[in-house]
């Protein structure tokens, strides 16, 4: 069965939906049949699929029954509701939302870093981390292995396709509204997004730390086992359509040296270094973009704490970030069926 799962997408029509059509056509996933699933709103719309045309469905508790992978990515009230009836149907969901990435009982897993944790899944769900935490992590874990991770200190410069394809439209909205000399509209955003930057990302939190920053830290802990790692972060919405990137400090138990550390990342796949500061050669967000590589630089020695490395990591948080990263812990599934 799972050698050639019958699959079904959950927001097939969503920014992160299209993708995962994407990802499971160019890397010839071994499905036997594709479900789309979307809101009432968009049934019977057509989408191109290896050549066939497939009809979306609306999402209803039965959609499940003839499916063994379902990959969600509809928000997190439709995850709540859904993702236990699927996985009771006997169907693995891999889900894309937060609501049960801290669930004891639901795995969190980047293929890379703990891709034994993808079989043990008791509620047959699986979290997608967050994707500010993979991108960072894809970075920082090969350093890891090497010395010892203890802190993170970080600020992203997330892009507007990590609200969806209304994030997307609102930055096209604002810059054309803008250059057009027409008064810009807000709607998506607490603030004007075009020609600015935003230093919150979800809601606050009573700690003073908005939600987004917390999934660093306790993503980070439960991905790595890392219960004690501490970690502090600002995260920022920035107009770039859809990489994100990450400048982070890592602090390590042993003593670091840049040479060893750069070492670190020839057995890291899904990584690759972009560090030539002499010759201009440090990565940005279009690097990244609509590819399946996290891109490394500016790695240095950090002045101001000890045992640290100062560095800048990109990724496409549509791929890597989200869709990629789901449709490789559905390749884990089949690689063991
Ligand atoms: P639809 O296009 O029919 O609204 P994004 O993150 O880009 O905003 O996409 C959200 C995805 O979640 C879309 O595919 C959207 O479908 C889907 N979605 C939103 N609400 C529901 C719902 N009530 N039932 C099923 N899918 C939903």
């Amino acid at each position: 069965m799972m050698t050639n799962p019958r699959v079904a997408i959950v927001g097939a029509t969503g920014a992160v939906g299209v993708e995962l059509l994407s990802c499971l056509e160019s890397r010839n996933f071994p499905l036997s049949s594709l479900k789309l699933l979307a809101s009432k709103r968009s049934a019977g719309k057509q989408v191109a699929f290896r050549g066939e045309m497939l009809t979306v469905e609306e999402l209803t508790k039965d959609s499940f029954s003839d499916v063994d992978i379902a990959l969600f990515s509809a928000g997190g009230d439709i995850s709540r509701e859904y993702a236990p009836i699927a996985g009771e149907a006997g169907c693995v969901v891999i889900d894309n939302s937060s609501a049960f990435r801290q669930d004891e009982n639901v795995p969190l897993v980047v293929p890379e870093i703990n891709p034994e944790a993808a079989f043990n899944h008791p509620r047959n769900i699986i979290a997608n981390p967050n994707c500010t935490t993979i991108i960072t992590l894809m970075a920082l874990y090969p350093l890891h292995r090497r010395f010892g991770l203890k802190t993170i200190i970080a600020s992203s410069y997330q892009a507007v396709s990590g609200s969806g394809q209304h994030g997307i439209t609102e930055l096209e909205n604002q810059v054309r509204a803008i250059t057009n000399g027409h008064p810009v509209e807000i709607s998506t955003y607490p603030r004007q997004i075009a020609f600015n930057v935003l230093p919150q990302i979800d809601k606050f939190t009573d700690t003073g730390y908005t939600k987004e920053e917390l999934k660093m830290l306790n993503e980070g802990r439960k991905i790595m086992e890392l219960p004690e790692l501490k970690v502090t972060c600002t995260c920022v919405r920035v107009p770039v359509y859809r990489s994100h990137s990450i400048s982070c400090v890592a602090q390590f138990e042993q003593d670091v040296d840049v040479e060893a550390a750069r070492a670190c990342f020839a057995d890291m796949p899904g990584v690759a270094l972009m560090d030539d500061p002499d010759n201009n050669v440090w990565p940005t967000p279009l690097d990244s973009t609509n590819g399946d590589t996290c891109y490394v630089g500016r790695i240095r020695k950090d002045l101001a704490i000890d045992n640290a490395l100062n560095l800048w990591v990109v990724g496409d948080q549509v791929r890597k970030g989200a869709a990629l990263n789901a449709v490789q812990i559905a390749e884990l599934l089949v690689s063991r069926a």
